[in-house]
């Protein structure tokens, strides 16, 4: 039975083949700061309030000016589209039914127009050598109706994972391709849905660029890693500000002089985000990242936050410490390869009853009676 994120992430990992259950699951290293995201919230003892009349909570509130029914947005998660047959389709279809943001990935499967004739996602750029691809990238999202970017700045290069060695996902060659197929094999079911009938297997916006939507996922991986930038600086952000009409949040902030810059190159949100502990293992908590960063910029800037949030009650604690909203990384994509859309609708009306239940406990009976008060350091 599905009762929570957990559930989801045990059924994935019987459903999906063994190296894409370790690229979704796993983290930088041995997952050091995937750990402390996690740890860090359950550490901080919420407070228990009575006799509070809690019996008309909403979680109703707005995200980057959307009106939504509660303060959970969807994170960008590449490749989340081999979970399931079309993936971010039904993902975008879930989040639309429950009145919540989704975010695409730039290395989505499916491309950016079959994702937005559900509802135009916001939509997530990794910033490339190839400024013509970035442009057009702009373009097309502006015309498929996209009106929030994100523009995630914490992959200058790829983190180290462990995981994605020992599985077999980075090996090369004959030896490399027969062992992930005989992963796939031992999942017939993902193998029949996602394998053969749930083509093309690319990176959708990818191939879109390279004008051929039969493009094969090697082509569009090579063409990724021939144009990662190291060199990015402050200026890309300049860069993207120009181009960009709509809201511009920069994703992947940790620290308060960061967000700053963030601010002063015209970004108007933050997503607190250490990708989900995948980059630089050994960085805080995100959750102790976002307190010192709220009280770095004094509440000058709507704030996001994602990593580790996996129950309604560590939402509550991530607003408490002064997010906005609330981000979900890998418990979507395990909900997707569960249980498909019903899965990822089933995963938020979860998070949304432990959310409500939460508030109840202590004593708000709506986002916006959230604070520091309910926290106890
Ligand atoms: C498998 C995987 C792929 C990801 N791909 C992207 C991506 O393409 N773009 C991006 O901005 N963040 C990406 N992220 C980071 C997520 O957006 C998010 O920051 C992170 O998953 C949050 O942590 P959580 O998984 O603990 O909720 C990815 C994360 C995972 C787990």
């Amino acid at each position: 039975m599905m009762i929570s994120a957990e559930d989801f992430r045990a059924r994935a990992r019987r459903k999906l083949p063994h190296f894409l259950f370790e690229y979704y699951d796993g983290a930088a290293f041995d997952g050091l700061t995937a750990e402390r995201n996690r740890h860090d919230l359950h550490a901080m003892e919420l407070r228990q309030r009575v006799l509070c009349d809690v019996s008309g909570i909403s979680t109703a509130t707005h995200l980057l000016g959307e009106a939504v029914s509660l303060p959970l947005a969807l994170s960008p998660v590449g490749l989340a589209g081999m979970a399931a047959r079309r993936g971010e389709v039904l993902a975008a279809k879930a989040a639309r039914s429950r009145n919540i943001p989704m975010a695409l990935s730039t290395t989505s499967v499916c491309p950016l127009d079959e994702v937005a004739a559900v509802k135009p996602p916001w939509f997530q750029l990794y910033m490339v050598r190839d400024r013509g691809f970035v442009a057009d990238m702009l373009d097309w999202a502006v015309a498929q109706g996209c009106t929030t970017l994100l523009f995630t700045v914490d992959l200058p290069v790829l983190g180290t994972r462990w995981r994605d060695h020992r599985s077999g996902l980075n090996q090369a060659g004959l030896t490399g391709a027969l062992r992930r197929y005989g992963q796939m094999l031992a999942r017939p079911r993902w193998a029949a849905q996602v394998g053969v009938t749930g083509g093309p297997h690319n990176l959708g916006n990818i191939a879109h660029h390279l004008g051929r939507r039969r493009a094969s996922l090697a082509d569009c991986m090579a063409y990724t890693s021939a144009n990662m930038e190291a060199c990015l600086d402050w200026s890309a952000l300049d860069w993207v500000r120009h181009r960009w009409p709509g809201t511009l949040v920069v994703k992947g902030i940790m620290e308060g002089e960061d967000a700053r810059l963030a601010l002063g190159g015209g970004a108007d949100a933050i997503i607190i985000s250490n990708h989900g502990g995948r980059q630089l293992d050994g960085a805080a908590s995100t959750v102790r990242a976002l307190r010192r960063v709220v009280d770095h910029l004094e509440g000058r800037l709507p704030l996001l936050v994602d990593g580790g949030v996996r129950t309604g009650l560590d939402m509550l604690r991530m607003l408490a410490v002064g997010a906005t909203g609330v981000m979900l990384g890998r418990p979507w994509v395990y909900a997707l390869a569960a249980g498909g859309q019903a899965g990822v609708e089933r995963l938020i009306d979860i998070l949304e009853q432990e959310l409500r239940i939460a508030m109840a406990l202590c004593g708000c009976r709506s986002v916006q009676d959230i604070s520091r008060d309910i926290l106890r350091f």
